[in-house]
């Protein structure tokens, strides 16, 4: 899926030369197919949306419609989900830093909060001695530390081969008004396979099955870390096999369905990149083409920063729109650079085809950790805009940033003494 070169055109002539647009089609349909195909191996199956992926209220509002748990790392996106009207009870916490506060606030509100380190247990032991607290019980889960593949894959969560998962269980029950009620675990691994995911749930049933007996938890959460999807010239570049989101959902559902029957704990996936990378697309315009050498640039108004901004060197699905407003160049090899003053701002290695200055140059599968990860580095971070079929207007998600939106937080007096 992409948006039409009519949306893109008026788009940047409504808003400026750089513009994101979001694809709600594409985000029902990947947030409904992702939990489909856990459902149909699995009943009892839902989404954490993953919240540090793409806060965009705008995203979060509809995986909250939609029926999703919200899935957030902080203090920040706890505030923003419940801003947003979800009840703490729809909330999921996972993150590796929690203040007492932000426990105590979240677990009040009936929030199912996953542990990480010994640190938040000692908190919400000091917590729980505190005789004023709200009359829900605390609803807590532990991230499991599990080998994959036989290497450890990940800094977060208890050890679970080592012991101290289960003494941090037995130290949680004795926590009065508390109950423990999920295992959790989110490992990303390089080549994000069903295998691997296999082996994950198998260990965190083996582990339920030590920890809570013959009924296991109320829920086990297996994370995110899935491939989203691609078309054909990008699944090429990973060099794998890309599972699809029925491979994974049918190995993994059947998994739970063996163990626990129809009516077992509730299975939750926390996807972030599969349901979000085809969410949204970003344009920018050719404002220059230039030849060094053997080299040619052609140097835009956006930046890697916008649509990759951990600098991955992967190629995302791409196209331009001609515009005819300047003379054609054929490129082989070409640049597509970005705005910023790094050498290692390019959008696209190796362009090959005609372009020229004044054209739109439009990258898919932008949705995943872009505007969130943005930094206020040189420019400041375009707008998002969404357009209604119906009414044949678009719509703000979230306006062009201001240069006085970066200064706001600064002492323009340099905070000098006097
Ligand atoms: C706990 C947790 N859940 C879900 C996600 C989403 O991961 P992805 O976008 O790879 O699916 C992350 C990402 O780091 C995470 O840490």
């Amino acid at each position: 899926m992409t948006v039409s070169d009519r949306e893109v055109l008026l788009g940047l002539e409504s808003f400026g030369d750089a513009v994101y647009f979001v694809d709600r089609a594409a985000f029902v349909a990947n947030v409904e197919r992702f939990r489909a195909a856990f459902q149909r191996a699995y009943a009892r199956a839902n989404l954490g949306y993953s919240v540090k992926t793409n806060y965009l209220p705008y995203f979060c509002r509809q995986a909250h419609a939609l029926g999703c748990y919200s899935e957030v790392v902080s203090e920040m996106e706890y505030a923003l989900v419940r801003a947003l009207g979800v009840p703490g009870d729809r909330i999921i916490v996972n993150g590796p830093y929690k203040s007492a506060a932000f426990l105590r606030r979240a677990l009040d509100e009936g929030a199912i909060v996953n542990l990480d380190a010994a640190y938040e247990i000692a908190a919400l032991e000091e917590l729980a001695a505190d005789g004023d607290r709200s009359k829900r019980p605390w609803r807590l889960g532990l991230r499991c530390n599990v080998e994959i593949g036989g290497a450890r894959v990940s800094r977060f969560g208890f050890d679970a081969e080592g012991g101290n998962l289960r003494a941090s269980a037995e130290r949680l029950r004795r926590l009065p008004g508390a109950e423990l009620v999920a295992l959790h675990s989110h490992v990303c691994t390089r080549a994000r396979s069903v295998a691997e995911y296999e082996e994950l749930a198998d260990k965190l049933i083996a582990l339920a099955d030590d920890l809570f007996g013959d009924r296991g938890p109320e829920m086990i959460n297996l994370g995110g870390g899935f491939f989203s999807e691609m078309p054909e010239g990008m699944r090429a570049t990973f060099g794998a096999e890309i599972p699809t989101f029925d491979e994974y959902g049918s190995a993994l559902g059947a998994k739970m369905a063996k163990r626990y029957g129809a009516g077992g704990p509730e299975l939750v996936l926390e996807p972030g990149l599969a349901i979000l990378a085809t969410a949204m697309h970003f344009a920018c315009e050719v404002i220059d083409i230039k030849k060094l050498g053997d080299r040619t640039f052609v140097s835009t108004s956006g930046s890697i920063y916008n649509i990759k901004p951990t600098k991955s060197r992967r190629k995302l699905p791409m196209r331009v729109i001609h515009r005819e407003r300047a003379p054609v160049v054929e490129c082989r090899g070409a640049d597509l650079a970005g705005y910023t003053c790094m050498e290692d701002d390019i959008l696209h290695e190796g362009f090959d085809g005609p372009i020229a200055v004044g054209d739109v140059i439009v990258f898919d599968n932008v949705g995943a950790y872009t505007v969130v990860l943005k930094p206020p580095f040189i420019k400041t971070c375009p707008p998002v805009v969404g357009y209604d079929e119906a009414s044949g207007a678009f719509f703000v998600v979230k306006r062009e940033e201001a240069d006085s939106d970066v200064f706001a937080t600064f002492a323009m007096d340099g905070g000098v003494l006097r």
